[in-house]
């Protein structure tokens, strides 16, 4: 039997909730279609700096080096926020994403039709919206030098090399001509010379693509034209700190941002997680919806392992789950039949897996 070797990061927050409705829909996933996953529990941010004084230990990175794949909760939390900023939570993830490698973070926004409702636009707007945001994730602004505070003075650095906006562009052209073969590159190319070396080095890594139609968009604008006409975009390609904006709001056209998934891949290991925080205001309650760490489970079946049908008999159970009405709380209002805790959602979806023929 085929066996894998997953790091999995709760974190901080409502992360062991979601990763414990996971790991239960991949165990149910797992025992149906014949492979065996083991889980190698890992700890980093907040939880990390309290057991070890430092938020990414490096025997979490040298673990998660020698997995298959990685499963990510969420970090982070009001408690921590004062620490050092190398201390905090969120320096941890930074570097995390770092050392691993993984430059291409792929956010789907996906509109479910049985959640049509759900958004807070018309759902003439959002019907059909497909789009993949493809962030670079280990550059920019997010890790420029220099950086830093002096006085009354502070500062970071936007920096981007023709390598990196190389690396990311192909990534988003290959994603692209396995979709509707658009990409629209955003970025602020009228002020900044960083974005004027993005456009350019795009314009030519578009030129070994010419199936794929490229546009250019300015990134107030785009933030715009999500919620004016989303469906004009298939994949939207841009750098780290745009794409953390744009990847937010892109998540609300489908109603909850406990939908959406991630995965963030380079050459080697690759990093499944929500997009979502670690909302320390409802941890513990069990009412966080586990969609978006489940659906990046199934990302992690699909990119990391090639268990294509694995991940597709979990794409349909969530879809089947939302289509039969039950909901976590943060959809409660929208169509519901039966409300769920996060743990009967993660088993409804759980048993859906394993009904599918
Ligand atoms: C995200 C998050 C992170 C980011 C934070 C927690 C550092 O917002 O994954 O989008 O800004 O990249
Ligand atoms: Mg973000």
């Amino acid at each position: 039997m085929k066996s894998y070797n997953i790091a999995v990061i709760k974190g901080d927050g409502i992360g062991s909730e979601i990763i414990a409705e996971a790991i239960k829909v991949l165990d149910a996933v797992a025992s149906v279609e014949g492979f065996a996953l083991h889980y190698d529990d890992l700890l980093m941010g907040g939880i990390a700096y309290d057991i070890t004084g430092d938020p990414l230990p490096q025997e979490t990175i040298n673990r998660a080096k020698n997995s298959d794949a990685v499963l990510f909760g969420a970090i982070g939390g009001e408690k921590w926020d004062t620490l050092e900023r190398s201390k905090r939570p969120e320096s941890g993830l930074l570097r995390f994403r770092k050392e691993l490698g993984v430059f291409a973070n792929l956010r789907p926004a996906v509109v479910y039709d049985e959640l049509i409702n759900a958004s807070s636009l018309k759902p003439q707007i959002i019907k059909g919206v497909d789009i993949m945001v493809v962030r670079e994730l280990i550059g920019g602004i997010y890790f420029g030098e220099p950086r830093g505070r002096e006085g009354d003075r502070a500062y970071n650095t936007m920096v981007y090399t023709v390598a990196e906006i190389e690396r990311i562009a192909h990534k988003a052209f290959k994603i692209a001509m396995q979709r509707d073969k658009r990409v629209c590159s955003i970025d602020k190319a009228n002020v900044l010379d960083v974005s004027q070396l993005w456009r350019d080095t795009v314009d030519e890594i578009s030129k070994e693509y010419p199936e794929v139609t490229l546009t250019h968009m300015y990134v107030d604008n785009a933030a715009m034209q999500l919620i004016r006409n989303p469906k004009q975009f298939d994949v939207m390609l841009t750098g780290n700190i745009f794409g953390d904006i744009l990847s937010d709001e892109a998540s609300m056209l489908s109603g909850s941002i406990g939908l959406l998934p991630s995965a963030s891949i380079g050459s080697k290991i690759g990093v499944y997680e929500p997009i979502h925080g670690s909302a320390p205001d409802i941890a513990g309650q069990g009412i966080a919806n586990p969609i978006a760490t489940i659906s990046s489970a199934s990302m992690m079946l699909r990119y990391a392992l090639g268990q294509t049908s694995a991940a597709d008999r979990i794409d349909s159970a969530i879809a089947q789950t939302l289509k039969d009405g039950y909901r976590t709380q943060d959809l409660a209002e929208f169509d519901a039949k039966e409300i769920c805790s996060t743990s009967e959602i993660g088993s409804i979806i759980a048993n859906y897996t394993v009904k599918k023929s």
